[in-house]
């Protein structure tokens, strides 16, 4: 069965000003959608066709089907980046993830500079990560449409560091951009649902 792209979780205009509505437009009406539309046609004539998403994501990786990997990963990762996100998210996270936050990395600002530097520093295109691997958060990045996933690790949460992800609202000012995610759009409960889930 093919897939499909994915209805974004709230309006497009839900993230405004932080994420505008021709940001969304663009990066889940363009970007995300091309990603489906190359991925289907690339597996029509595929045995992985019938596989769930995470499956081709393994599978492409370890035959290095670069083709696929990217296409399939990349849909991955913009639908977990969405629900990412959330209208009046960021700030100080709540619950289970905000002790964990604080017995692993020593506190929520030390988390936020470890998660900043990681996605201004990633040269390039790519995204910054929280995971949780044996137990333990991390701060990763990872280039293009690299995922955790095929790494050991269990994603958190990410964040979209691909210029199409902020050059509209944001022009070249990612750490503004990665600023502006941690303090105004993390979805913290969707964190704790990943967490709960590892
Ligand atoms: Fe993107």
């Amino acid at each position: 069965m093919a897939f499909e792209l994915p209805p974004l979780p709230y309006d497009k205009t839900a993230l405004e000003p932080h994420m505008s509505a021709q940001t969304f437009e663009f990066h889940h009406g363009k970007h995300h959608n091309a990603y489906v539309t190359n991925l289907n046609n690339l597996l029509k004539d595929s045995p992985l066709v019938d596989k769930s998403l995470e499956e081709v994501i393994a599978d492409s990786w370890q035959n290095k089907n670069a083709g696929v990997f990217n296409n399939a990963a990349q849909v991955w990762n913009h639908t977990f980046f969405w629900s990412s996100m959330k209208p009046n998210g960021g700030g100080a996270p709540t619950g289970a993830i905000a002790d964990k936050i604080n017995a692993d990395f020593g506190s929520f600002d030390a988390f936020k500079e470890q998660f900043k530097q990681a996605g201004a520093t990633q040269f390039g295109s790519g995204w910054a990560w929280l995971v949780i691997e044996n137990g333990t958060l991390k701060v990763t990045k990872t280039p293009n449409a690299e995922t955790p996933l095929v790494n050991g690790q269990t994603p958190l949460l990410t964040c979209d560091v691909w210029e199409h992800a902020y050059y509209l609202d944001y022009q070249n000012r990612r750490p503004d951009f990665l600023a502006t995610f941690l303090d105004h759009l993390v979805n913290w409960d969707f964190v704790n649902e990943n967490l709960a889930k590892a």
